[in-house]
């Protein structure tokens, strides 16, 4: 397994891969610790991620950090993750500038506290002329809330007249959504063995391959990551079409 990372076919990688970054408290809880203890191991596991893409070439890492939905957990957990938000960023940003990474948000980034949209604004401003990978960290985001978002400013820009179509295309729908100019991605990764997709990049997901572990957040490392990729790379990938259609292409 170690050397899982020579298996993959760097002609073809992923442009895009997204990851629901799940079982950080029951990480904790198996280790008899509090749950802020595995939120604060599972700032490891991203690194360690963000590092791997970066070395492969991959394009696009989007990490769903917290939802909509996790803003009705306990307030204590609720500060400890934007607490800890804020000191990763700090900490993290001399890894995005050695990496070359541009950082981006999605969600309504507006909702969190002050001091978070500070340091954010200000990890984003300092990688904005970056070139590798661009690391998204989803961000009080959920994806209902997105879609209806873009549709209450896509209806604004109609009553403006700035939207003059009189038909909305998926191109033109997709660019009031927060990920506009990134592409959807092609794996979507969800540990800890739960087999949802909580509200994550339901528009975006279309044609995702998606791929499930058993492993929690914090025990994820470079060469599970690898593994993914090595899964998707060993997938077929037809959009609707048949097989035959793909291999005569
Ligand atoms: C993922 O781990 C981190 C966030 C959702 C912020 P959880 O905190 O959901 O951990 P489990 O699922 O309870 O184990
Ligand atoms: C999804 O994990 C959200 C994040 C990883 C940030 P949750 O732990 O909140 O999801 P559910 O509630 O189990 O579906
Ligand atoms: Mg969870």
């Amino acid at each position: 397994m170690d050397n899982i990372i020579n298996k993959l076919d760097k002609q073809n990688l992923p442009c895009h891969v997204a990851i629901i970054m799940d079982g950080n408290g029951r990480w904790a809880k198996s280790l008899g610790k509090s749950r802020s203890f595995g939120h604060k191991n599972g700032v490891n596991s991203v690194r360690e991620v963000t590092e791997a893409s970066a070395e492969l070439g991959i394009k696009y890492l989007t990490l769903y950090a917290f939802s909509t939905e996790n803003w009705n957990r306990p307030i204590f957990e609720i500060n400890t993750l934007m607490s800890l938000l804020v000191s990763s960023i700090n900490k993290e940003i001399k890894t995005l500038i050695k990496n070359n990474i541009r950082l981006l948000t999605i969600g309504n980034t507006e909702s969190l506290p002050k001091k978070v949209q500070k340091e954010l604004l200000k990890a984003i401003e300092i990688t904005s002329k970056h070139t590798g990978l661009t690391l998204v960290l989803a961000l009080s985001y959920s994806s209902r809330w997105e879609i209806i978002n873009a549709i209450n400013k896509l209806n604004q820009d109609i009553k403006n007249e700035i939207v003059t179509n009189d038909i909305i295309t998926e191109e033109l729908f997709s660019k009031y959504l927060t990920t506009h100019d990134i592409p959807d991605p092609d794996l979507l990764i969800r540990t800890s063995g739960e087999y949802r997709i909580s509200n994550f990049l339901l528009w975006q997901i279309a044609y995702s391959e998606l791929y499930f572990t058993k492993k929690l957040w914090p025990d994820f490392n470079r060469n599970d990551f690898y593994e993914a990729i090595f899964d998707l790379q060993n997938r077929e990938r037809r959009f609707g079409q048949t097989s035959e259609q793909i291999r005569n292409k």
